[in-house]
C-alpha cells in the first residue's frame, strides 16, 4: 500500500511517499528556517504563506523522487495537528482537494504520535508494548503510555515551556540563531556542565511533570553582569543548561518507566536529535529497550506521517471533506480514533 503523507503543522512543508508503512520512496522537507531566522522564532503568517507557495512543489517532487504519478498511490494521508492554524489548513485543504480531484482516500493524522512512530520506522525492533513515549519537540514535552499502536495515555506534559522551546530562548538570549537547539548542543560540548547550578523545575504532586521556564529565567539571571558574553561563558551556559535540562527528563523518563512496568521506551520530537542526550540515556539504564528516531525522521517530516497512516486508515470512516484542523489534540484513546478518516 502506496501512502502519500503531507506535513505542514509549523514551519516545515514536507511531503513523502512510504510504502506499507515502512519503506519510504521519497522523503522532501522543505525547511522554512531562513524565512524565520531574522525574527528569532516562527513567525505564523509568514509560515502559511511559505506553505502555500512551496505545497504542490513540494508534492510534485516527492512523487518524481517516487517514480510514481497521483493515480499509483493508494491514500493521502495529512498531519491534522497539533500545530498552528494557518499553516495546518494550507496542508489540509490541499490534502483535501488532492484526495477530492483523485478520488483517493484521506486520513488525518497526529503529528505527536507520528513522532513516536518515526522511532518505530527507523528500527528493526519488534516494539513489545505497552511501552513509553517520550516526545521532546519544539512545542510540546510529554510523556505518554504506548498500550499499542492506536492507545495511548498521557501521563505528563509541560506545565509551562516545551523543551525545544527553552533551548530555542535560551539560545536568542546568548543571540545565538535560531533554530536554537543544534547551537546549544554545538556549543555545549566544549563548556562545563556543572559551572552553572542549574535545575530543572518540579512539579508538585504531579512528579513526572516537567517545568522548564524557571530553569530559562536562572539563565537569564545568570547573565546580567556577564555582558558581552565570551566564548568560554557562552559554552558553560549551553553545558549547563543542557545538563540540567537532560537530566531531568532522564530522571522522570526513568521513573515513568520504572512505576508503569515498560520494557520499552521510545522518543521522537526533534530534540531528540541531540547526540548528549542519546548518550546519557544509554549510559544510565541498560534495563530498557530504547528506540530513537534516526536523524531525518527526528525532525518534521512527512515519512512519519505516511507511516503511521498505514496502521490507522481502518479506523473510522468520516466524509473527507469534513476533516478540520486541530490546533490542540488531547492524547487520548478517542481522540485519536475519531481523527480518522477514509472514503470509498
Ligand atoms: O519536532 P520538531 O522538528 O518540531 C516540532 O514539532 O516542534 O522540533 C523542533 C525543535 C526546535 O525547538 C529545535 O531547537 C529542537 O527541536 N532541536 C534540538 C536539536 N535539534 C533540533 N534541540 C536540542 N538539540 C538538538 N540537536
Ligand atoms: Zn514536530
Amino acid at each position: 500500500m502506496r501512502i502519500l503523507g503531507i506535513e505542514s503543522t509549523c514551519d516545515e512543508t514536507a511531503c513523502a511517499v512510504v510504502e506499507n508503512g515502512k519503506t519510504i520512496l521519497s522523503n522532501i522537507v522543505s525547511s522554512q528556517i531562513d524565512l524565520h531566522k531574522p525574527f528569532g522564532g516562527v513567525v505564523p503568517e509568514l509560515a502559511s504563506r511559505r506553505h502555500i507557495e512551496v505545497i504542490i512543489p513540494v508534492i510534485d517532487q516527492a512523487l518524481s523522487e517516487a517514480g510514481l504519478t497521483l493515480s499509483a498511490i493508494d491514500l493521502i494521508a495529512i498531519a491534522q495537528g497539533p500545530g498552528l492554524i494557518g499553516s495546518l489548513l494550507v496542508g489540509i485543504n490541499t490534502a483535501k482537494a488532492l484526495a477530492f480531484a483523485c478520488g483517493k482516500p484521506l486520513v488525518g493524522i497526529n503529528h505527536l504520535e507520528a513522532h513516536l512512530y518515526a522511532a518505530i520506522m527507523s528500527s528493526d525492533a519488534p516494539v513489545h508494548y505497552p511501552c513509553l513515549g517520550v516526545i521532546l519537540s519544539g512545542g510540546h514535552t510529554a510523556l505518554v503510555l504506548m498500550k499499542d499502536i492506536a492507545t495511548y495515555e498521557l501521563i505528563s506534559e509541560t506545565v509551562d515551556d516545551a523543551i525545544g522551546e527553552a533551548f530555542d530562548k535560551v539560545a536568542k538570549m546568548m543571540d545565538l540563531p535560531y533554530p536554537g537547539g543544534p547551537n546549544i548542543e554545538e556549543l555545549a560540548k566544549e563548556g562545563s556542565p556543572h559551572y552553572f547550578t542549574y535545575k530543572a523545575g518540579q512539579v508538585k504532586g504531579k512528579p513526572y511533570h516537567f517545568s522548564f521556564s524557571g530553569l530559562k529565567t536562572a539563565v537569564l539571571y545568570s547573565l546580567k553582569g556577564l555582558e558581552p558574553l565570551s566564548q568560554p561563558i557562552k559554552q558553560n551556559i549551553a553545558a549547563s543548561f543542557q545538563r540540567a535540562a537532560f537530566e531531568d527528563i532522564l530522571k522522570k523518563t526513568l521513573r515513568a518507566a520504572d512505576d508503569y512496568g515498560v520494557s520499552t521506551i521510545i522518543f521522537g520530537g526533534g530534540v531528540t536529535n541531540n547526540k548528549t542526550l542519546r548518550q546519557l540515556f544509554k549510559v544510565s539504564s541498560d534495563r530498557y529497550l530504547m528506540i530513537w528516531p534516526t536523524v531525518d525522521l527526528s525532525l518534521d517530516n512527512a515519512a512519519m506521517i505516511a507511516g503511521l497512516a498505514y496502521h490507522r486508515y481502518l479506523d473510522n470512516a468520516i466524509n473527507p471533506l469534513e476533516l478540520q484542523p486541530l490546533v490542540r489534540i488531547p492524547f487520548t484513546n478517542t481522540l485519536t480514533r475519531s481523527t480518522q478518516i477514509s472514503c470509498s
